[in-house]
């Protein structure tokens, strides 16, 4: 895989340069419903596509192309899920992972990274609607359908803060871009006194509302609709979480919003800045977190991935102290905190 290893051969390169068309077979094979259609048993092309009205042709090729990818078993001309397509592909199952494809593989990500060239040239994103945009669609997808994979970074939110935060009566969490939420409720569910403030676009927050509600969180749940660089943030809080944030923005502008920050905190509280970083370590070890700062350059005006030392700088710039980086074996996210003095 492109990121472990070292030197330049014919597979590396291949595989790189063909690499699209695998993530186009998936993505084509779940806005179909292939997974789904075969979720009862085995089938022959000709009766998978007439479930999903498809040509018999596409199908037969796509079936063929997603058995020779392993997504698929194949005996003789009947099609089957390969083992882990029912748990993860097949949309009625509660771990179904396909949906990420919305955000991962969506006609945004493919347009910002296609001139990744230009961006490269211009220093910043060639896109007329980038991820700054107020009420960008992207974002609700991402909220709705990254919660996938977002577990183990809730767990570590939650780890961070309960220890200050158990047996408070009252204590106030603000989670600025919170997508789904759930990085604030994962806090409130382990903390019976924690309220959560979610911050972020309207449309947005109607997915976190969907979270609060089913965790029974609604009644200790607020939201804060708008800009983050703007809304009026109430408070005091005890923390403030920022969750794959600063990262769509330069170091000066991310400092000048952890000053606004400060400025809705107690004495004492406390900022969790989590996301992916780029590291100290070799490039190889972060492979993922450098392509994820490559579309940040083609699809923001200033964003890129920043180091666990970059966010320490910056929050001591905005006057924060008793900074401190945090990570945790086989996560890929890393957390920085920070105290007001
Ligand atoms: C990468 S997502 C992170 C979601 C969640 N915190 C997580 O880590 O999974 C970034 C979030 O920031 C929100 N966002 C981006 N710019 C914003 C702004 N200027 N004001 C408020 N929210 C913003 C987006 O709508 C999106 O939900």
């Amino acid at each position: 895989m492109p990121g472990t290893e070292h030197g330049v051969t014919r597979e590396r390169l291949l595989s790189m340069m063909t690499a699209y068309k695998s993530t186009y077979l998936l993505r084509a094979a779940i806005e179909l419903g292939v997974f789904d259609a075969l979720a009862d048993g085995s089938a022959d092309p000709d009766t998978v596509a007439a479930i999903l009205r498809t040509s018999p042709r596409g199908t037969r090729l796509l079936l063929r192309a997603l058995a020779a990818a392993g997504l698929l078993a194949v005996d003789g001309e009947q099609f089957g899920l390969a083992p882990g397509a029912e748990t993860l592909l097949v949309r009625s199952s509660p771990q179904y992972g396909g949906g990420v494809v919305r955000v991962a593989a969506s006609d945004w990500e493919w347009d910002a990274m296609k001139d990744l060239a230009g961006a490269v040239r211009a220093g910043g994103t060639l896109l007329a609607e980038n991820a700054e945009a107020p009420g960008f669609p992207y974002w609700v997808d991402f909220a709705t359908h990254l919660t996938f994979a977002t577990g183990p970074g809730a767990e570590f939110v939650a780890d961070l803060l309960v220890p200050a935060a158990a047996g408070r009566d009252r204590y106030g969490v603000l989670d600025v871009g919170c997508g789904h939420g759930l990085f604030g409720f994962a806090v409130a569910q382990r903390v019976p006194g924690a309220t959560v403030s979610c911050l972020d676009w309207p449309d947005v927050l109607d997915v976190a509302r969907g979270h609060a509600e089913r965790l029974g969180l609604a009644d200790r749940v607020h939201y804060l609709p708008g800009d983050a660089f703007e809304v009026p943030l109430g408070g005091p809080y005890d923390a403030v979480v920022l969750g794959n944030f600063l990262f769509q923005f330069s170091a000066r502008r991310g400092t000048e919003l952890l000053r606004r920050l400060a400025g809705a905190l107690k004495p004492g509280g406390r900022v969790v800045v989590i996301g992916f970083t780029t590291g100290d370590r070799p490039p190889a070890e972060d492979y993922h977190a450098h392509l994820l700062s490559l579309l940040m350059l083609a699809g923001t005006t200033e964003g890129e991935l920043h180091s666990p030392i970059v966010y320490q700088k910056m929050l001591a710039t905005a006057g924060f102290a008793a900074t401190a980086a945090h990570e945790r074996p086989g996560l890929p996210l890393r957390a920085v905190t920070a105290e007001l003095a």
